[in-house]
């Protein structure tokens, strides 16, 4: 029972309440702790000694594991337009820093749990906020530190330090802005796509041409531009990333449009959406028939392809755009121009 500081108990008897309200005692007493069990390292030198092998052996295997990625890095270098170069480097670069920090992290976990002490303790929670004095204190050293490095008064010094602050990530800036090719606006590079005016659309892999009456009701394409394939393999890819579509067949009166301008970028009910998720970029390939959502397995995002592929659930803050689509004089789907908005996920300058 909780008592006060004169020692008598908190708990008023009923009998002396004036009031109607009962103060029943708490209810749940402390288990306290579970007797202390010692481990194997405890008791056996032995067994202490291995698992302190096991764990230098870890650390140091992580150093030849990280050693390993430097030497995968430069002896299997990318080459320009083979794919296996790529593959190589990726994989050997991948496992090298994936033993190095799993090493580490179980070295740190085997030895925090065989030698490291584990008594049990119990550290009671405690008011956040300092006492007046503490607080007086630290701000009586902010003062002394701000009159012993002359921070407000040489102010000459304070702005060059904020500015070099400021300055400092420039050069990421820079070097993160050289990973775009330079004789090309990035800005372009993320706003444009290999559709235009004319370009069919055929089937992702084989590249063949879609004819309007191929597609049924319910059905769904994964969709390429003509002529993807014929480019080198790494630039397919790259523009593969930014092109892939997803075409669909609806009945024309479960396609609602916000305007007859959008109504007019389909054909026959048959509507062509980005693939490319307005999250963060995963490819959005589940359909499902029966209620017409299109479900991105990254995170979850659904968008309503009867309703302009509006979004219905989770996080994704836009719409897929939709590529606007016709048919030319044999009956094979073309697009009528490029997206009229960037695809994938939404960067500072798309609004512009
Ligand atoms: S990438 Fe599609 S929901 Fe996150």
């Amino acid at each position: 029972m909780a008592k006060n500081e004169k020692g008598n108990s908190d708990i008023v008897p009923v009998s002396e309440q004036t009031g109607t309200g009962v103060v029943v005692p708490d209810p749940f007493t402390d288990p306290g702790l579970p007797p202390h069990r010692p481990r194997i390292t405890d008791i056996d030198p032995k067994a202490a000694k291995r698992a302190e092998r096991i764990v230098y052996t870890l650390f140091y295997f992580s150093i030849a594991a990280s050693v390993f990625a430097v030497y995968a890095y430069m002896f299997f270098p990318i080459e320009p337009d083979n794919i296996t170069s790529v593959r190589l480097n990726t994989l050997w670069l991948g496992l090298g820093i994936a033993f190095s920090l799993l090493a580490i992290g179980v070295a740190a976990i085997h030895w925090g749990k065989a030698l490291m002490s584990d008594k049990e303790g119990i550290d009671y929670r405690h008011p956040v906020r300092g006492t007046e004095e503490t607080r007086a204190r630290a701000v009586e050293i902010f003062k002394e530190a701000d009159q012993e490095s002359g921070f407000s008064r040489r102010t000459l010094i304070r702005n060059g330090l904020i500015g070099s602050l400021i300055a400092f990530p420039l050069p990421a800036i820079a070097i993160f802005r050289s990973l775009a090719p330079m004789d090309e606006d990035p800005n372009n590079l993320l706003k444009h796509t290999m559709w235009d005016t004319g370009i069919r659309l055929t089937r992702d892999p084989t590249g063949t041409p879609i004819k309007a009456s191929d597609v049924t009701i319910g059905s769904a394409y994964q969709v390429i531009p003509e002529g993807l394939i014929d480019l080198p393999e790494h630039e397919m890819l790259n523009e593969k990333a930014k092109a892939a579509v997803l075409l669909v067949r609806l009945e024309k009166e479960d396609l609602t449009w916000s305007s007859a301008e959008r109504e007019s970028w389909s054909y026959e009910g048959i509507v062509a959406y980005s693939k490319i998720c307005t999250h963060v970029g995963c490819p959005v390939a589940l359909y499902e028939q029966e209620t017409h959502n299109l479900l991105c397995p990254c995170h979850q995002s659904q968008f309503d392809i009867a309703n302009e592929c509006a979004v219905i659930f989770g996080p994704a803050a836009r719409p897929l755009p939709q590529l606007p689509i016709t048919v030319d004089d044999e009956g094979y789907l073309i697009a009528q121009s490029d997206f009229t908005e960037p695809v994938g996920p939404s960067f500072w300058e798309r609004s512009r």
